[in-house]
């Protein structure tokens, strides 16, 4: 558990996911379900994350390891407590606690238009490496693949 101001950071658990869920949607055009959420929880394979104030969840974040690589998913923060610096040190616990369990390279993918999300990361050391044409839909648009590799 770390701490930022009134912020806590802690894993997440079962009893979170609705909460999760309910502030993705409002934050994401591809939210996960309340289901997805509780799975990811009990994978061992997956590493996720809260930022709780006051007893609310106000952010969330996952990583899905597979041996030393590290794909970041559903990274949101709730509207109202955006610019605080809480998506940042979020992202950069959930990276300190991935690479205690071996991950070396991480990696996640970026609607091309988000440009909060796109600053964010690479303030973070994210570099673009490709592009997914059409990836997303509803509106259709490309998906930027970008990476944080351990050698640079
Ligand atoms: C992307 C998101 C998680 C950022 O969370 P946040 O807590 O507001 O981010 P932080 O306050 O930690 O910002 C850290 C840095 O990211 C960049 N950044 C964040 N929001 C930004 C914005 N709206 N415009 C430009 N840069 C931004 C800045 O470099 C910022 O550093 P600074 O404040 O010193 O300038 C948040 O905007 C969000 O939940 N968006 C909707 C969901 C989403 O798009 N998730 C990503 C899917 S890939």
């Amino acid at each position: 558990m770390k701490m930022i101001r009134e912020v806590i950071f802690r894993r997440m658990r079962e009893g979170d996911a609705p909460s999760a869920a309910r502030m993705e949607a409002a934050c994401s055009r591809e939210a996960w379900s309340v289901g997805a959420f509780v799975s990811a929880v009990r994978d061992e394979n997956a590493l996720y994350l809260v930022a709780e104030r006051e007893g609310q969840l106000v952010g969330c974040c996952g990583i899905w390891q597979s041996f030393e690589e590290g794909d970041i998913c559903n990274v949101a923060v709730e509207q109202s407590c955006r610019r605080k610096g809480i998506g940042e040190a979020m992202l950069t616990e959930l990276m300190r606690l991935a690479k205690q369990r071996g991950v070396k390279d991480f990696t996640l993918e970026v609607r091309s238009g988000n440009e909060a999300a796109i600053r964010l990361y690479e303030k973070l050391g994210f570099q673009m490496e490709g592009i997914r044409k059409g990836f997303y839909s509803n509106p259709r648009e490309d998906a930027l693949i970008l990476w944080k590799r351990s050698g640079l």
